[in-house]
């Protein structure tokens, strides 16, 4: 072997040991806290070969947000006052010229357990029936759920999911009746809800079903999710169904008994949906009218529009999403609109005499209870 021959290998030995792509480390590698606190994430590099740049990400690729701070060499990632838009995936990525590494740490947000109980009651349950009593819980860790009569530490037996306890409640005296409790806890608290069952006598004459909703008239807004109870009452115990009035039900919908729950609702689920109650003895229908609501989207007839000064201007601007929809013009960019403008309710901008100082961009906003979107368009006024 040759000096040149070895200097070669060398340097192809030194190049592996220090020509190394980044290789690092966080700490901590999770975090779980509750809203309005502060926590910081520490990138470090344990190996690889300078200079070494370090940039922070999201692993949903959203932007960190205006809470979230980075340290001057950007090693620490610092969330102060975190809210529920922080929780996620965040990753540390360094970058020399050999190459990348990068190690990824997650924020999970610890909130206290919350109860919901439905039908809310009190409710009067007559000899022999039975009802469904409904707990849906919330909280980060998911907490524990359980149902209790009052006055007795014995937990009943109910159907449970990660989320909700199903307790089904008969009736025969007037024993049975009382307050029932649903307990959730975990380490963040404890939480409490409570329905009174009332004993309404001696059986019904003739048993028959009784569907009756908890809300009768339902608001939502497209995208988020809705529940509808139904509660039914006779004897024997009557089954509920769900259906949507001349219409199959949602795609995305879920039946859990009396409960029947729409996810990311959208303006086409609008409309009457029925429980039906059904025994032997016949058939009892309660109704729920859903309203889905829409933010506006609005867009302008013209991206650009050219013309000559004294032209006459008519811009239009259309917006989708429940009415009423309201319109609004101005100017981008602060110059004032010129004194001859005139705006219409249906979003219509008319200058009945151009100057070339009205060229430029000009903004259309459309607003309706549940928000408001902007569409941009140019005017570009030349002699
Ligand atoms: C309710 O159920 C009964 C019996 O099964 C049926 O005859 C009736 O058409 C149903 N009503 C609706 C709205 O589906």
């Amino acid at each position: 072997m040759n000096l040149q021959t070895a200097a070669l290998i060398l340097s192809a030995v030194l190049h592996t040991v220090w020509g190394q792509s980044p290789v690092v480390s966080v700490r901590p590698r999770t975090a779980a806290v509750k809203l309005g606190e502060t926590v910081s994430f520490h990138c470090r590099v344990t190996s690889g070969s300078q200079p070494v740049q370090l940039e922070w990400k999201r692993t949903n690729n959203q932007p960190l947000g205006d809470n979230v701070k980075l340290g001057p060499d950007g090693a620490v990632l610092t969330i102060a006052n975190v809210r529920l838009s922080n929780q996620g995936g965040y990753r540390c990525i360094a970058t020399n010229a050999q190459g990348k590494g990068m190690i990824t740490t997650s924020l999970t947000i610890r909130q206290p357990p919350k109860v919901r109980v439905t039908p809310p009651g009190p409710l009067s349950v007559r000899a022999g029936e039975s009802v469904t009593l409904e707990c849906s819980v919330t909280g980060k860790p998911r907490p524990s759920i359980s149902w209790t009569k009052q006055g007795s530490e014995t937990s009943l037996v109910s159907t449970t999911t990660d989320a909700t306890a199903s307790l089904q409640v008969t009736v025969m005296s007037a024993e049975d009746a009382g307050i029932f409790v649903c307990r959730a806890q975990s380490k963040e608290g404890l939480a409490e809800g409570r329905v009174e069952l009332r004993f309404g006598g001696g059986a019904s004459t003739d048993g028959f079903p009784q569907a009756s909703v908890t809300e009768k008239d339902l608001t939502a807004v497209e995208g988020q999710s809705i529940t509808m109870h139904c509660h039914a009452t006779g004897s024997p115990t009557p089954i509920i169904s769900w259906s949507k009035l001349r219409a199959p039900l949602p795609w995305q919908h879920k039946v859990n008994g009396g409960i029947l729950t729409l996810n990311n609702v959208g303006r086409q689920d609008s409309g009457q949906y029925i429980c039906n109650a059904t025994s032997a003895l016949g058939f009892s229908e309660a109704y729920v009218q859903l309203e889905v609501d829409s933010p506006p989207y609005a867009t302008t007839l013209m991206d650009e529009t050219v013309a000559g000064p004294g032209d006459a201007l008519r811009l239009q601007c259309l917006a989708h999403g429940t009415h009423p929809i309201r319109f609004r013009w101005m100017r981008v960019g602060g110059a004032s609109m010129s004194p001859g403008a005139e705006t219409t309710k249906d979003g219509l901008l008319k200058i009945a005499q151009l100057k070339v100082t009205d060229s430029g961009m000009y903004k259309c906003v459309a607003t309706n209870h549940v928000g408001s979107s902007e569409a941009l368009t140019k005017v570009t006024v030349r002699a």
